[in-house]
């Protein structure tokens, strides 16, 4: 069987991944893989379970018996389902946001993750580009293409307040928020936020989304 076009796309919160993957998997005509959309949908799992996110042996339980789907949409993205229902929209509440770490944290968590990550690229057939943090590190290590989009700190909270517009907390808040995040991605013991040797680095702090996906076409080119 021949194996199709795998590129996985790791950064920090907020640096454009996702924007730039839907984009990037419509041009080469592949399908979108958002695996942080699986760490919120489980830590929505979690919240609405009601357990007490600091007990191992509870979130182990929640990965294990909550039943979390992608399905690629026609246009760019995908949805998300918990157990059947679509909770696209719901998954991404800062409360949600605000308790990924435990999940995501979590080693047995990560393994339930992981394995569907990896189903849903052996079912695929068409091109595959993921998003996430551990994709070149731990998921895809023997990934066709690996990517690591970055942008400041700054430039992050700019656009994430302008993606939220009236209802954006002040800009000091937001800039606080993305730190804590990529603190907590990057030290975590279990699959850490990592610039692999062999991800080519993208800085988009300076770039627009077309000029984004423009250059990852490029690295895409050179790859094959
Ligand atoms: O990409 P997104 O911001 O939706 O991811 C939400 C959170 O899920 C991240 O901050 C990170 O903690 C976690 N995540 C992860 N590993 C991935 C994707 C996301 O730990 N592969």
């Amino acid at each position: 069987m021949t194996r199709r076009l795998l590129v996985v796309i790791d950064g920090p919160a907020g640096a454009g991944k996702s924007t730039a993957s839907r984009r990037l998997a419509r041009a080469l005509g592949g399908t979108y893989l958002d695996t942080g959309a699986m760490y919120r949908a489980i830590t929505l799992a979690a919240l609405r379970r009601g357990i007490d996110l600091a007990d191992g042996r509870a979130r182990a339980a929640v990965a294990e018996q909550a039943e979390v789907e992608l399905i690629p949409t026609d246009g760019e993205g995908c949805r998300v389902l918990l157990d059947g229902e679509d909770v696209s929209a719901e998954v991404r509440t800062r409360e949600v946001t605000g308790n990924i770490h435990w999940l995501a944290g979590d080693a047995r968590v990560r393994e339930v993750l992981v394995e569907l990550q990896r189903a849903f690229a052996r079912a695929a057939d068409r091109p595959v580009v993921a998003e996430g943090r551990d994709l070149a590190s731990v998921v895809f290590p023997d990934a066709d293409v690996k990517v690591y989009l970055d942008a400041s700190v700054e430039e992050r909270a700019r656009r994430r307040a302008k993606e939220l517009g009236a209802a954006s907390p002040a800009l000091e808040v937001l800039q606080d928020e993305i730190a804590t995040r990529d603190r907590r991605d990057s030290t975590r013991d279990v699959a850490p936020l990592v610039r692999v040797p062999d991800a080519v680095h993208v800085d988009c702090s300076a770039l627009g989304p077309d000029e984004v996906v423009a250059r990852l076409l490029e690295v895409v080119r050179a790859a094959r």
